[in-house]
């Protein structure tokens, strides 16, 4: 007998994933502050368009988009935690990559914490976007 590995699809993002999005930032809490968690991620999952990655019914990862100032912004970007270290946030983000291409729009950008703050989680966070290939530009 085997088990077959359920495989994790991305899709775009849909109000039927927003309560597997808010239990992702539940478990996420050094990254989304009470504020982020209870309000701001909220509202914005609902303004935002965007991607999940879901693994048999389960949400293991999003990403949220919006455009401004020529640029698709990641909003909001998270992999539950026992799903990391999988390639999931990677291809959230080629899946925004495909969707500025789409969109006519040739830089992807994000705000996060920046080195001169010394946090260890946003430590890990900046060696995954520069693993995707982003650089510092404000
Ligand atoms: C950042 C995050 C989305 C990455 O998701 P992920 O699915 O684990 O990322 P991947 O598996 O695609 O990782 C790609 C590469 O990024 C780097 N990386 C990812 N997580 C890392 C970590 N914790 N520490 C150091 N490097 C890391 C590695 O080089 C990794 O490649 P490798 O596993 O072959 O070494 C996830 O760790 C997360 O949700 N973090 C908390 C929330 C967050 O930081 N959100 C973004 C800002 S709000």
């Amino acid at each position: 007998m085997r088990s077959k590995p359920t495989s994790t699809q991305i899709q775009s993002l849909e109000e039927e994933h927003y309560s597997g999005i808010l239990t992702i930032t539940e478990g996420l809490p050094e990254w989304f502050d009470e504020t982020a968690r209870s309000k701001s991620i909220p509202i914005d999952i609902r303004h935002q368009e965007g991607f999940v990655a879901v693994s048999g019914q389960r949400v293991v990862g999003f990403v949220t988009l919006y455009v401004a100032e020529g640029q698709l912004h990641i909003g909001w970007l998270g992999v539950d935690k026992a799903f990391q270290r999988r390639g999931i946030g990677s291809r959230l983000i080629a899946a925004a990559e495909m969707k500025a291409r789409d969109l006519g729009i040739d830089e992807l950008a994000t705000y996060t914490l920046g080195d001169s703050v010394e946090y260890q989680p946003y430590e890990e966070t900046r060696h995954f976007y520069w693993k995707c290939g982003f650089s510092v530009y404000k």
